[in-house]
């Protein structure tokens, strides 16, 4: 008998996807590693994926309440975007053009500007006010393709405002809150978040002068705070030449995985600091930008088997060296791409646009970029199992792209349509 399913899309020009194989993140030759299936198709039922293959195949094992033709498009597994600050009111436009104009990002935020200047802004939104900025920008990535996304705080740095952030991030994501009467729910569907505390991203204008003073804060008020509500996955710290050092990282990181949270850490973005090394020696889950990050610990990244999450459109942003993702691939460090979604930056949240810059700036092939946007992010968010490719028993999270083969991602800069976006099955209306 056939399988009763929801859907069933196909026939498409293309199915492409990694595959999970060993459980482990793809890595080496594996990091460009693709399924292809020419005229295939996806069968969900329930939310999941149940059937991948040729589309005569797939359609004679199961009887579907309904289709989506792909004719001429390429089904993906949804995009998983691993880091992003989308949680913050205020554009700095203003500062685009004083940076185009010689003014360094460090210089900037040294001068109060910069993050503090979104910190500002950002202290001054309500809780709820917030939520709605934050549902926007995931309904705007939603249609890019992104079906799980991680959220950083770090632009309150109070102990209320931090956990206000969260909150918001929190109600954001909750497709049953209608924000206050603000927004209403009727068939809201939106991406997967993955909330992480970033306490620890700046000093703020009130402890200047004393970080360790900000960091005793962090560490005895917020994270415990953080912990009781249980607002954070993740914690984060930004871990950079003038702003936190090794040594208040390791403090903010150890505390909050003695409350059960795991790590992640901005490393080596502007000054090989070792923040690489130091993401290995804790077991971070991923250690994120490593534009600097030294020789000596590439192979430590390996060995912990900390991802590699690389965020090449915030390097063409601010006009540095971007990372070097040949060489972490050689050596076999497992590579996810992030958009880094913030106003400073990189203030797009487009991963399309991610892999097409992975590939001009750092040599990745197509297949690399979107493995790493997909199953190597979802391993960077530790979800490998439920998220990343298209594979029986998998979330349906998926993406109908209005283009014949993968390769359209990259090489059409972000541009190529996407005719249809799947989350759990929900067609993204
Ligand atoms: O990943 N590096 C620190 N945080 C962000 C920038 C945040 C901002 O400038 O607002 C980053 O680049
Ligand atoms: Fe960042």
């Amino acid at each position: 008998a056939r399988q009763r399913v929801d859907l069933l899309v196909g026939p498409a020009a293309q199915v492409a996807t990694p595959v999970g194989g060993d459980g482990r993140p793809p890595a080496g030759p594996a990091q460009g590693r693709l399924s292809l299936i020419p005229g295939g198709a996806v069968a969900v039922r329930g939310g999941r994926i149940v059937d991948v293959g040729p589309y005569a195949e797939v359609a004679a094992r199961v009887e579907p309440a309904a289709t989506l033709d792909a004719r001429g498009r390429t089904v993906l597994p949804g995009f998983v975007d691993p880091h992003t600050h989308l949680c913050f009111a205020g554009w700095r436009a203003e500062e685009f053009g004083r940076r185009l104009a010689g003014a360094t990002y460090q210089e900037i935020l040294a001068a109060g500007g910069g993050i503090l200047d979104t910190v500002r802004h950002t202290r001054a939104a309500s809780e709820v006010k917030l939520a709605g900025l934050v549902r926007e920008r995931l309904l705007e990535v939603l249609r890019f393709g992104t079906t799980t996304v991680e959220v950083k705080s770090g632009y309150g740095l109070t102990t209320a405002d931090e956990l206000k952030m969260l909150r918001a991030i929190r109600r954001a994501a909750d497709p049953g809150d209608d924000l206050d009467g603000t927004w209403p729910c009727e068939g809201l569907v939106l991406p997967e978040v993955v909330p992480t505390f970033l306490g620890a991203h700046a000093v703020p204008a009130e402890f200047r002068g004393d970080p360790d003073a900000y960091v005793d804060r962090v560490v005895h008020e917020m994270l415990p705070a953080v912990a009781r509500e249980g607002l954070a996955e993740y914690v984060d710290v930004f871990c950079e030449a003038g702003v936190f050092d090794l040594d208040q990282t390791r403090r903010v990181v150890r505390a909050a995985q003695a409350l059960g949270l795991r790590a992640r850490l901005h490393a080596d973005e502007l000054a090989p600091l070792g923040g690489a090394g130091l993401a290995a020696e804790l077991g971070a889950a991923s250690a994120d930008h490593l534009l600097r990050i030294r020789d000596e610990d590439i192979p430590r990244l390996r060995a912990a088997g900390t991802v590699a999450t690389l965020l090449p459109g915030t390097a063409l942003f601010l006009g540095e060296p971007f990372a070097p993702a040949r060489k972490l691939i050689a050596a076999g460090v497992p590579v996810a791409l992030a958009s880094d979604y913030n106003p400073g930056t990189q203030p797009s949240g487009n991963m399309a646009l991610v892999m097409a810059i992975a590939c001009l700036g750092m040599g990745l092939t197509p297949a690399e970029a979107l493995v790493a946007s997909t199953l190597g992010a979802a391993h960077a968010l530790e979800r490998a199992d439920r998220i990343g490719s298209i594979e029986p028993g998998k979330q349906a999270d998926l993406v109908i792209l209005g283009a014949p083969s993968y390769e359209h991602l990259a090489y059409r800069l972000g541009t190529a349509r996407v005719a249809a976006v799947l989350k759990a099955g929900k067609i993204a209306p």
